[in-house]
Order: structure tokens, then C-alpha cells, then sequence
């Protein structure tokens, strides 16, 4: 089997579900349910026995070598992390404690584990991190996209503390041997995702008939890539990629903020017309930014592609319509997951931007 960290969040859930979908070996899904971890997004697997879940933490580090040594896995993908820049800002603790800590325990326990192998198995295993592009800093309007060659440049706890967990990643490679293997991923959009990121939020709030808070002006470069295809890039490093690597994952799709929320109204404007006529893109509200916005970010996805075959399946066109879609088809999680806890993040990060 393989271990998965962070199994019930955005990635995490997607990956699960499509490796199940794809193989019959079984996957270990160890999540600590933040904020950010939702069972329901794995309720497709309620009574599959390839399917184990266990609630707890990467940094605990005595149900880590339990469950190593209980369960065997050949492989450990490690996608739990805080994820949310804004929320680094106003609390950067969590994100050194998991992103930084955690990663460091689970590979103090993983490098325990995998000591213990035989050799054939100690050869055949590997240790994937899942990383951002963000670790790389802001680009200039003109500059290259980022290749595994750039300096690590990060601007924000969260891609300060998922940098330092990147570093941790290459000397347990450099210093013990471990056979690591890192991505670094441009921004995902798709189904499950949380709706305190831009493009689910986006959706959520125009379909709730709410401003759609766009930060300072509007023109930050993000590179977009829907979430399969990440998946699929992950499958194809664990099957292919080469030990102490890292692969830079991208959708070749850079575009400016204010063009994804146009889009996303567009797209309901045709899909799910407001009442009165207008477009939602009249509730679109121009907020202050957020400190440190980092302006542009985009990759280089040759690598992957020459060494390793893979290119994304999605255009942007054709997974922001399935991404609105699901949004349209999935009312009843996007209620769910709005709890009190989410209603106050809201408020914590909106209020004062208007
Ligand atoms: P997410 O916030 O949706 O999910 C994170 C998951 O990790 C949640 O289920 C949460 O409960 C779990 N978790 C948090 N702390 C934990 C801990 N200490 N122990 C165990 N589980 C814990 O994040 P995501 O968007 O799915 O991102 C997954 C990974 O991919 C992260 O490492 C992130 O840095 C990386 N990444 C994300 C993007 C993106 O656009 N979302 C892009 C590139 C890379
Ligand atoms: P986000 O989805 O938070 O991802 P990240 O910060 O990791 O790139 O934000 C994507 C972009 O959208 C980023 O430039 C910030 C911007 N943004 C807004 O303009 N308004 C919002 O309400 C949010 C959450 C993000």
C-alpha cells in the first residue's frame, strides 16, 4: 500500500479518489481533519477496505512509526500542509508547526522505516513531497518561468514554511539516503476545493449573491492547473521520476486574477443565469490587497514533459467549465463546509479589506 498525508483536503481527496479509481492498491490516508480536512470528500470509498483512514497528526511522531510498521507501505506522498497564504498571515504558527515540524517528524519516522527494509524494498521505495511554485518568489512581468533551477525566494509564511519543509526534503536525500522525490505545483482549481481560495470563492459568493473581492488591482499572474491533472503528475513521479529530483508541475495557462473571476462569471452567467439579468460580474468588488502579494508566479513544465511524458489533460477552458459545473451540481457540500469556523474566517479576512 501507500501512505498518503493529507488525504482528506483539496489534493489529498482528489489523489485518493483517482488512485483508487486507476489501482487496487490500497491506500493509507493519514489527515488530522483541520479546518481544511473533509471526510465527506471521501465518502464514495465508505466501505472499501482499500480505503484506511486514520485521523491524526504528521507530527506525531509515535502513531507514525506505529502505523509504518503496522501497514508497510512502499510509499509515502506527503500532501498535508496549512495551505492558505492569507490565513499564514494572520497566524503564521500553524504553518511552522505542520509545514515545518511535521514534515520533519514524518521523515524522521519514515527514514526510521525505511532503514528497517530489506534491501529490495529499501531501493524500491520512495518518499514524495508535494511542494508550490510559491517557494520561488514573485516573477517581473517579463522574466522567465520559474525551472527547478531557481533559488527558493519565498515572500509569505506559507511559502517561507513549505520552502524550509522543501530543504528538510533534500538534506534527509543529501545526509541519510532517503529517496525523496519533490513536485512543485502551480495553483489547483477543481471539484472539493475549499472556498476560501479564489476560484471556489468566487463561485460560492456570486451564486450567493455576495461581492466577489478581488485584491488590489486585479492583475497578479497566477499559472492554473486543474487539480486531475496535478493528480496525474504525482502518479506519473512516484511511477518514474528520479531519487533527489523535483519536478515543477504547470498548466502553461498564466493568467490575471481579474480574468479567472471573468471567466467564472461568464461561465454562470450561461450555466446559471441571476434572476434579474445582470451579470455577476457586476458584484465584482475591488478590495485591498493582500501585504506582500506576491505579483507573478509561473512554471516551466518542460522538465516533466521531456523526462517523464506528462502534459496536462485540461485545457483552462474546459476545466474551469467542469469546476463551475461541479460547483452547480454540489450545493449540499459547499453548505456543509461552511461552518461557523468558516463564516469566521470570512469575516477575519474580509472585514477589514472593504
Ligand atoms: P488543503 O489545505 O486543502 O488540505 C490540507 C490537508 O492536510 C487537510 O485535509 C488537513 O486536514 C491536512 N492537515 C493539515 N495539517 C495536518 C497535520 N499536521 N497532520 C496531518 N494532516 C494535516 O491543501 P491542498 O490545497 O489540498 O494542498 C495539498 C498540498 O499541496 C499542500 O502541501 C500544498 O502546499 C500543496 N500545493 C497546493 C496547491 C494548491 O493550489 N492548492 C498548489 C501546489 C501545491
Ligand atoms: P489563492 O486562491 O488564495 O491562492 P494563492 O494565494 O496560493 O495563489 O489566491 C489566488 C490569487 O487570487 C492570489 O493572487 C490572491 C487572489 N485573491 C483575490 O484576489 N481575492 C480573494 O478573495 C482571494 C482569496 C484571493
Amino acid at each position: 500500500m501507500i501512505l498518503v498525508t493529507g488525504g482528506a483536503g483539496f489534493i489529498g481527496s482528489n489523489f485518493v479518489l483517482d488512485w483508487l479509481a486507476r489501482t487496487d492498491e490500497a491506500v493509507l490516508n493519514l489527515d488530522k481533519l483541520t479546518y481544511a480536512g473533509n471526510l465527506e470528500n471521501l465518502a464514495s470509498l465508505q466501505g472499501d477496505a482499500r480505503h484506511v483512514f486514520v485521523q491524526g497528526d504528521i507530527g506525531d511522531s509515535t502513531l507514525l512509526d506505529s502505523l509504518l510498521t503496522q501497514h508497510r507501505p512502499r510509499a509515502v506522498l506527503n500532501f498535508a500542509a496549512e495551505s492558505h497564504v492569507d490565513r499564514s498571515i494572520h497566524g503564521p504558527e500553524d504553518f511552522i508547526q505542520t509545514n515545518v515540524v511535521g514534515t520533519m517528524r514524518l521523515l524522521q519516522s519514515v527514514r526510521a522505516y525505511w532503514q528497517s527494509l530489506d534491501e529490495k524494498q529499501r531501493t524500491a521505495f520512495r518518499f514524495l513531497h508535494v511542494s508550490t511554485d510559491e517557494v520561488y518568489g514573485s516573477l517581473s512581468p517579463t522574466a522567465p518561468a520559474f525551472t527547478e533551477n531557481n533559488k527558493l525566494e519565498p515572500n509569505s509564511p506559507y511559502s517561507a514554511s513549505k520552502a524550509a519543509s522543501d530543504h528538510l526534503v533534500r538534506a534527509w536525500l543529501h545526509t541519510y539516503g532517503l529517496p525523496v522525490l519533490t513536485t512543485n505545483c502551480s495553483n489547483n482549481y477543481g471539484p472539493l476545493h475549499f472556498p476560501e481560495k479564489l476560484i471556489p470563492l468566487i463561485i460560492v459568493n456570486a451564486l450567493a449573491g455576495k461581492p466577489l473581492p478581488v485584491y488590489g488591482d486585479g492583475l497578479q499572474i497566477r499559472d492554473w492547473l486543474y487539480v486531475k491533472d496535478h493528480c496525474s503528475a504525482i502518479r506519473r513521479v512516484l511511477e518514474a521520476g528520479r531519487v533527489g529530483e523535483i519536478y515543477n508541475v504547470g498548466g502553461w495557462n498564466e493568467k490575471p486574477n481579474i480574468d479567472i473571476v471573468n471567466t467564472v462569471c461568464t461561465l454562470l452567467d450561461e450555466l446559471r443565469p441571476r434572476g434579474d439579468g445582470a451579470s455577476y460580474k457586476t458584484q465584482i468588488s475591488y478590495v485591498q490587497d493582500r501585504p506582500g502579494h506576491d505579483r507573478r508566479y509561473a512554471i516551466d513544465a518542460s522538465k516533466i514533459e521531456r523526462e517523464l511524458g506528462w502534459r496536462p489533460a485540461e485545457t483552462f477552458e474546459s476545466g474551469i467549465r467542469k469546476t463551475v459545473q461541479w460547483y452547480l451540481e454540489n450545493q449540499a457540500w459547499v453548505t456543509h463546509v461552511q461552518s461557523g469556523a468558516y463564516r469566521d474566517w470570512v469575516q477575519t479576512n474580509y472585514a477589514r479589506r472593504s
